[in-house]
């Protein structure tokens, strides 16, 4: 099954489904449209998916935030944030809560994503990369979250997963100089879990997606839930967690 709207091609094959930004003449920036097409194809995925595959058309992953929504000379675009600050702060926040939404599905433990990155990943790029569980980089790649360059902060979700991955001062000063990472360093600080010769980013691609779908699948649906969860969680909750979630596995793999 595949379906092209907004400036994104939704595909599904097996237990792999396929989110392709495609708007290479744009370098495929990103707009509202775009980001609810993807959460709702996030959002009610059959069962049988297991693998969630980003990327982008056109050998760049994506340039961020489409810059006309910021333009206050072209206010008539669909989407246009110039437009919607004429509403109450509490409505631009519900907007944004709602822009939110692929970036939190992305999240989602009941499947493992994963952002494939060539070219480049900025601002709004950068974070959709980053709501991904994994992600692998084309050695010439880089990523950048542009957004405190332009007056503003990071707000699709990504400053969580950022500091998460690299810690809080590595985190701040990627923000804060929003420069450019290139993948070797991606790799180094854990922002990365694999780079390659952009020739090689296909065959990366389908030899871990063979891997991560080798398993049980509740076994590692119920293993990505309890580390996902981990980190929020107590010594004592997490180990009550673990013994909860075995003994269903306990009864399902001995059936007794
Ligand atoms: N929005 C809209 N159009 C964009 C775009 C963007 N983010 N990025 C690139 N484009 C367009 C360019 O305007 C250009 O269009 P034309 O052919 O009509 O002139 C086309 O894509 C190709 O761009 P370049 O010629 O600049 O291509 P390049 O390969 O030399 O450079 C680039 C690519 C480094 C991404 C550069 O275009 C660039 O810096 N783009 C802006 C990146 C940016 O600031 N993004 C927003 C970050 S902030 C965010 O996402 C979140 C937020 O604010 C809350």
């Amino acid at each position: 099954m595949s379906i092209n709207e907004s400036g994104v091609e939704l595909s599904i094959d097996g237990a792999v489904a396929t989110v392709l930004l495609d708007r290479p003449d744009v370098r495929n920036a990103q707009h509202p449209a775009m980001w609810a097409a993807i959460a709702g194809f996030l959002e009610s995925l059959p069962e049988e998916v297991r693998v969630v595959v980003v990327r982008g058309a056109g050998g760049t992953f994506s340039a961020g935030l489409d810059l006309s929504l910021v333009d206050p000379g072209q206010t008539e675009v669909e989407g246009s944030l110039v437009a919607t600050l004429a509403r109450s702060d509490q409505e631009v926040i519900d907007l944004i809560g709602e822009y939110q939404r692929p970036f939190v599905a992305l999240a989602d433990p009941g499947f493992i994503s994963i952002a494939v990155i060539d070219g480049y990943a900025i601002g709004a790029g950068f974070q959709m990369a980053l709501a991904c569980d994994l992600r692998i980089m084309a050695e010439d790649a880089w990523v950048c979250m542009k957004e405190p360059a332009l007056g503003l902060v990071p707000d699709l979700a990504g400053t969580k997963p950022l500091v998460e991955a690299v810690g809080y001062s590595r985190a701040l000063e990627i923000c804060a100089t929003a420069r450019k990472v290139g993948a070797h360093e991606a790799e180094r600080i854990g922002l990365a879990q694999s780079v390659v010769p952009a020739a090689e980013l296909d065959a990366t691609l389908t030899g871990l997606v063979a891997s991560l779908v080798a398993h049980d699948a509740t076994a590692v649906r119920r293993t990505q839930e309890l580390l996902a969860a981990a980190s929020s969680r107590s010594l004592d909750e997490q180990r009550l967690a673990e013994r909860t979630a075995q003994v269903e596995r306990l009864r399902a793999v001995l059936g007794r």
